[in-house]
Order: C-alpha cells, then structure tokens, then sequence
C-alpha cells in the first residue's frame, strides 16, 4: 500500500520542476532536450559502425565508411589507403606513390609476385569488368584506384568460393592473387574509371595455362 506521506514529500520534491515545466520557457528547454538526445542517439550509432568496420588486423588499413564492406580485406589478399590523408602510400601533399611488390609484402599480404617480370597498367570503364580468369603460372599482384571498384578473389575457406569488397573511389588498394586462384575487378561506378597495375612473377602466360569466365555471375 502506497504511504500517503511519502507521496507529499514526492510531490514537494518535485514540484520546482513541474512548476518550470508550466512556464513559457519550457517548451524551447524540452526542445533542446530531445534535440541532445537525438544528437547523441546519432553519435552512438555512429561510433557503433565506425568500430564494426575497423576491426581490422593492421591499423593501416582503412574501410571506407560509406562503402558496405562485403568480406573482409584479409579474404581477398587486400590492403586500402586512403589516397587523400597521410598514410604509407601518401607522405606528403604531392600524392600517392607506392611499390607494389614491397607493399603487399609489409602489410603481410602473401602469395603475391616476389617481382615484376611483366606488368598490364590499365583502365576499366563505368560497368566494365577485366580478369574473371585464373592463371595457373603466375603470381600476380595488383594495385587498384580512380573509381568505386568491386575485387573478387578466389578463396575456398569463404562458404560460396569467393570472397569479395568493395574499394571506394579515394581508395588505393594493393591485393595479391596467388598462382591458381580468380580474381575479377568491376568497375561500379557510375561516372569514373577504374585504373590498375598487375605485376605478374612469369612472361610465360599465355591461354594455356589459364582459365578464363570462372564465374558466371560477373
Ligand atoms: C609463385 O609463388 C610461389 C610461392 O608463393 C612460388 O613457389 C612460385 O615459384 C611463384 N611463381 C610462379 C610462376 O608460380
Ligand atoms: C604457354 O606457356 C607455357 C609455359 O607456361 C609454355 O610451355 C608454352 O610453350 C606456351 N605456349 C605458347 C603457345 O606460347
């Protein structure tokens, strides 16, 4: 049962408050007070996805928080900078510039090409797509930016075969594709090229020793 008293002393306290709430002044303090609560219900959830998709192995890298990260960078061979801020592949305002070969290798990305015996630099345009293929004598290593980009590489621990990411337009991604394994780039932007560098170990490939359209869905 309810102690009639108490409620009084309940009333009393709270009677400055109730008092305050009546005054004209409360409606733009009540305002202000689910304006902060709106700010910090944004700020969580802000944080909440900021800390999801950096939970990456290295601190160098970088997921783009605008960009749904489809699998892990780890499952594709694959390291990003952002091409904009200081980071390893930009230490000064002039730009980016890099080594492939000794970048895939300090970010422990392994199975890539030890060095460049021959190299394809290219562009994919909006929708275009390059690789789907697997080459069964070459290493190779990759160096991808200029436009949002979808990386595919083979890799049987992920349940459908392949793992998959995305790589944003301020992006510079470095990814090592092992001899034998697919990979495919998409371009998915809708203005911009995509550019790229791959590095292979061998100058001996040639149709034979590789197969080409693996996956069907591309
Ligand atoms: C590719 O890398 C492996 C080790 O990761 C190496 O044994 C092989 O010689 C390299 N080159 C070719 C063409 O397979
Ligand atoms: C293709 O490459 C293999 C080595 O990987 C070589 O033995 C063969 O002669 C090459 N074929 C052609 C047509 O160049």
């Amino acid at each position: 049962m309810a102690n009639p008293r108490r409620v009084l002393i309940e009333n009393q306290r709270l009677s400055p408050l109730i008092n305050l709430l009546k005054k004209p002044l409360a409606f733009p303090l009540l305002l202000s007070f689910f304006l902060f609560l709106t700010w910090i219900t944004l700020r969580v959830q802000h944080s909440s996805h900021f800390s999801s998709s950096s939970s990456l192995p290295n601190s160098a890298l970088k997921s783009h928080p605008d960009l749904e990260i489809l699998d892990d960078d780890e499952k594709v061979n694959l390291v990003r900078f952002d091409a904009a801020s200081l980071s390893p592949v930009r230490k000064d305002d002039r730009g980016w510039l890099l080594d492939p070969v000794i970048l895939a290798r300090d970010s422990r990305l392994s199975g890539g090409a030890a060095s460049c015996l021959s190299i394809h630099v290219g562009e994919i345009r909006p929708g275009s797509l390059r690789g789907n293929h697997r080459h069964h004598a070459c290493n190779e290593t990759f160096v991808i930016w200029g436009a949002k980009t979808k990386f595919r590489l083979e890799n049987h621990k992920v349940e459908k075969g392949y793992a998959e990411v995305l790589i944003g337009d301020d992006e510079v991604a470095v990814a090592v594709s092992p001899s034998g394994t697919a990979h495919a780039l998409v371009n998915v932007d809708p203005l911009r090229s995509t550019f790229f560098i791959g590095c292979q170990d061998s100058n001996m490939q040639n149709s034979s020793n590789s197969d080409y359209k693996v996956w069907k869905d591309l």
